[in-house]
């Protein structure tokens, strides 16, 4: 996605960890880690959260419950950590069990703003 780099994230610089260990994954699987442009971010950012909210509430919401809280039935989206972003991204988007795949219904920027929406929830 060009152009969807550097949009002036404050988070960006911070998260050197994930972006040395994304740059050493994308020799396999460079798809992935240049899909999500806000990969290197550990820290929620309060305006992708808040878009993800929305896009959960059109495609997740059904099933992993209002404001994450999960029925029971399905996975419970707050037990995620943050190391555990490409377990996230994976399963999103080739589906898991009774959830169907998402890749190609919800791009990988709304799945980082879902990323984000999760993680500013975890307090
Ligand atoms: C049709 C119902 C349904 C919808 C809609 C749905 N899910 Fe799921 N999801 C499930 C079920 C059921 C599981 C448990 C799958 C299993 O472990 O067998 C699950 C599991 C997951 C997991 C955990 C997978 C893992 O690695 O264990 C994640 C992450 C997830 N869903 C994210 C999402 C996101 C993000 C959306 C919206 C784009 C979404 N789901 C929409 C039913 C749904």
């Amino acid at each position: 996605m060009p152009g969807a780099e550097g949009v002036g994230d404050k988070g960006e610089e911070r998260g050197m960890s994930v972006r040395s260990f994304c740059l050493g994954l994308s020799m396999s699987v460079g798809l992935m880690c240049q899909s999500g442009s806000g990969f290197a971010n550990e820290k929620p950012d309060p305006q992708k959260a808040e878009a993800g909210e929305q896009i959960y509430g059109d495609y997740c919401q059904t099933c992993h419950g209002d404001n994450l809280v999960s029925n029971g039935q399905t996975f419970d989206l707050r037990r995620l950590t943050p190391a555990e972003r490409r377990r996230f991204e994976t399963s999103v988007e080739n589906g898991k069990g009774q959830m169907p795949p998402w890749r190609g219904v919800i791009d990988p920027e709304q799945i980082d703003k879902i990323w984000h929406f999760i993680m500013s929830k975890r307090g």
